[in-house]
């Protein structure tokens, strides 16, 4: 089984698709839309991995880039509801976690989820670019894992992060490349097209701000050293409504429905919902699947 799922004719597609202008999110539309259930995580994280075909998951890899002994002091910037840090922590068995969310509710299902295990684990509700309660020199690894973009202050995050940081340790910054999923943007597109829809929905995934294309020179200022671990995968659906799912829930129409728009009403996201089924239906009924290829991956600085 290739985990190299590139071919000529997906990077021809991410160049003819894929807007240079990406969505930007602040960090109270997450806190206060977004995360302010578990719902939208639940749905990603769980046709990520029931539908992936990289026998690896994107947990595995990003465990396995951290280089855990297992007395690590481990810091989870946008930790979420500790889907992550569950799988994780067997490999922390005599180290500790801090987990950091600016949203409450997810903190909350984080703190469940990891209650009455052995991991000595603090939660903390705050914004990753205000680290002032934690102190210098405290923690051997730290994780900004698929939230980078929605800090406002990347500048006093990377500042903070660097401080907390003990000498040695790695910071793991987890993020897409912004052609990543690039199948889900073409069916999104067309059917945005086919409704003359304002052009002003056609932008990039928001981790476009610090993608796996751009960050190494965003982090080379705050790190001495930036390495880069990328990987692949390829989510392939035989049944269109998983997909519909998380692409309605788990990415909000592709941004189209992240924040309130007179101009959009139900019957559009019916419309849109409808439209792109139908091209999804099409694709399973000809190619068996329908397939949405990640490139995803990790910075590891120090
Ligand atoms: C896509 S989720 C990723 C969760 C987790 N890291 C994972 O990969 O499963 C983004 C998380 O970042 C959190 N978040 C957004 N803005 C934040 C900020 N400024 N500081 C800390 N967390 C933030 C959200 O509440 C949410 O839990």
């Amino acid at each position: 089984m290739t985990t190299d799922f590139r071919t000529p004719e997906l990077d021809a597609l991410a160049k003819a698709i894929i807007p240079a202008e990406h969505f930007k999110f602040s960090a109270e539309t997450a806190r206060d839309r977004f995360f302010n259930d578990t719902r939208m995580l639940d749905v990603k994280q769980r046709v990520h991995n029931h539908y992936r075909t990289n026998p690896q998951s994107m947990i595995d890899h990003m465990i396995a880039n951290l280089g855990l002994t297992g007395s690590e002091d481990l810091l989870d910037l946008g930790c979420g509801n500790g889907f992550i840090l569950e799988h994780l922590r067997p490999h922390l068995a005599d180290g500790s976690i801090t987990g950091l969310d600016i949203a409450p509710a997810v903190l909350e299902a984080a703190r469940e989820r990891m209650h009455g295990t052995a991991t000595p684990c603090t939660w903390i509700e705050g914004s990753a670019d205000d680290l002032s309660m934690l102190g210098d020199d405290t923690f051997d690894r730290v994780m900004a894992n698929y939230m980078i973009h929605y800090v406002p202050d990347l500048d006093r995050c990377f500042t903070e992060v660097r401080r907390v940081m003990r000498p040695g340790g790695v910071f793991q910054l987890t993020t897409d490349r912004p052609d990543s999923m690039l199948e889900m943007y073409q069916v999104h597109f067309a059917a945005l097209t086919a409704m003359g829809a304002p052009e002003d929905l056609f932008k990039a995934t928001p981790k476009g701000r610090l993608s796996l294309d751009n960050g190494t020179d965003v982090l080379g200022k705050y790190f001495e050293e930036v390495g880069k671990v990328a990987w692949q995968d390829q989510l392939r659906f035989t049944d269109p409504e998983p997909f519909m799912h998380f692409y309605q829930v788990g990415h909000n129409h592709c941004c189209a429905s992240s924040t309130p728009d007179d101009r959009l009403d139900a019957d559009f996201f019916t419309e849109l919902r409808n439209r792109v089924r139908a091209q999804v239906v099409a694709v399973i009924e000809k190619n068996g699947y329908f397939a949405v290829t990640k490139y995803t991956g990790s910075f590891l600085c120090q």
